[in-house]
């Protein structure tokens, strides 16, 4: 018999949730104004809102977090984590940052003026948000097939280098200070890039003299996508992978939250001394002292033992493949899933769910409040409300796809959760013609509207 899946640890603390009845949850939803956001984390059982800050630490990054050195200068935890950076990414200079977008808003205060252009796969909000702040533009040069959400392309990350060639064709090179590289792309649904489009991006981006930048949040989800499914990678360990993807970079942002597996903390690589030098001008005036840059000391210890943690290959699969159980129980209740399934979170097309909603009353945060609802699972829209007014119309952007995202936190849940979630699924699925009206915005706010607005059932 071929043995069953199992997990690569085993739980040494607990942390007790509690289920509520349908009753309380119609209470606490309608105070939370229909906004999952401004629910209380206690009247939530099972939270797949993100993915971010909400992993589990192993028994080495808690021993870790006691070998802090707090030191405002030259901690030795400075040193380790410097260690484990240039070990797992081979970059020489790093300086950190309290989390994945304050990397962004140091890079970018040194690369990004206003008039620039940086392409890129479907940049996340904060990236394209930093962006934007400082006048720029984001171009957007993912794959067409990676906005189809039934097409089993196994690189639904991947650049256009048609789509990239155009953009560093048709305009000043000096407009365009760099290219993002989302590994894995969590816009465009947790899909990985191939080594061989990070290859061709970095000779292409050298042809023109212009800078590649990984946004390498899941960068070691992505790893894992190429060994499993890139020839010439099968027998590569994920560190070898993960050595060559850094390779076709000059610098990289990191959110430590995601695949470090830490609460809290971010970096930013460098090849260059120069660059480096430069931001770390903006680090200090941002972060704090360059050899903390808004971490404790016990924070950097932890992460950097979660740097070679999140590069085994058996946490990965574990992480991984838990995804994907959930995405596959979801399937087989015919419910309507991005495909392949994502590193970090499935997707589930709201459209396909509820057909009979107009766009025009939000039909995945209905559907999202519905599975609220129904089992007290929290997820998050990725449709109209996410994509907020147009800036100069000031008319609600209705996206192509409307998507409720279920990130799972790393290394927290059973499986049996995963099957609670996907009977929830099932179940709103099966009275989901008795759904007859959505939600309409009540109070809003100018921008990045989702975290805040406030709804009203129709
Ligand atoms: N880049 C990517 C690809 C991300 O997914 C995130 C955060 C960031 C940058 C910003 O990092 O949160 O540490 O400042 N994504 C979270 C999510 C919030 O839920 O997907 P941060």
């Amino acid at each position: 018999m071929n043995l069953p899946f199992a997990e690569s640890f085993k739980t040494k603390m607990v942390e007790p949730i509690r289920k509520s009845t349908r009753k309380e949850r119609e209470k606490w939803i309608k105070e939370a104004k229909y906004n999952l956001f401004n629910l209380k984390s206690n009247q939530v059982f099972i939270d797949l809102l993100t993915d971010s800050g909400t992993g589990a630490m192993s028994d080495r990054q808690w021993s870790e977090m006691m070998l802090g050195d707090e030191s405002y200068a030259g901690a030795s935890s400075y040193y380790k984590l410097k260690n484990a950076i240039k070990e797992i990414t081979g970059f020489d200079y790093f300086l950190p940052t309290h989390q994945g977008r304050a990397a962004e808003n140091v890079l970018f205060s040194v690369l990004v003026k206003d008039g620039d252009l940086v392409p890129g796969n479907s940049h996340f909000d904060t990236t394209k948000g930093h962006i934007e702040f400082r006048k720029a533009t984001a171009i957007d040069c993912t794959i067409d097939e990676a906005f189809d959400t039934i097409i089993k392309h196994p690189f639904k990350g991947n650049l256009d280098l048609v789509k990239l060639e155009t953009v560093l064709k048709s305009n000043p090179v000096k407009k365009i200070p760099l290219i993002i590289v989302t590994v894995t792309c969590n816009s465009s649904g947790g899909q990985p890039v191939s080594m061989q489009n990070l290859k061709d991006v970095k000779n292409l981006a050298d042809k023109y003299g212009i800078k590649v930048i990984f946004d390498s949040a899941r960068f070691a989800e992505n790893a894992y996508f190429i060994k499993k499914r890139e020839k010439g990678y099968e027998n590569k360990t994920i560190k070898e992978i993960v050595k060559e993807m850094f390779s076709y970079a000059d610098g990289m942002t990191m959110s430590s939250k995601k695949d470090a597996i830490v609460n809290m903390g971010g970096f930013i690589g460098f090849r260059e001394e120069e660059l480096f030098k430069q931001a770390s001008v903006f680090n200090i005036m941002f972060e704090g002292f360059i050899t903390y840059g808004g971490m404790s000391g016990r924070d950097m210890n932890a992460l950097a033992q979660g740097l070679y943690e999140g590069t085994e290959f058996d946490y990965l699969e574990t992480r991984v493949e838990q995804v994907a159980y959930l995405g596959k129980k979801l399937d087989e209740y015919g419910v309507s899933v991005l495909k392949p399934f994502g590193g970090h979170a499935i997707f589930i097309d709201a459209k396909r769910f509820l057909p009979h909603l107009p766009k025009e009353e939000f039909v995945a945060q209905t559907l999202a409040v519905e599975l609220y609802l129904e089992g007290g699972v929290r997820a998050v829209e990725i449709g109209a409300i996410m994509a907020d007014r147009d800036p100069v119309s000031r008319k609600n952007r209705f996206p192509e796809l409307e998507l409720i995202r279920m990130a799972i936190p790393r290394r927290v849940y059973s499986n049996n959760h995963m099957d609670y979630v996907a009977a929830c699924c099932a179940n709103v699925m099966e009275r989901s013609a008795e759904i007859k009206t959505g939600v309409k915005i009540q109070k809003e706010a100018p921008i990045l509207r989702h975290f805040t607005v406030e709804l009203e059932r129709i």
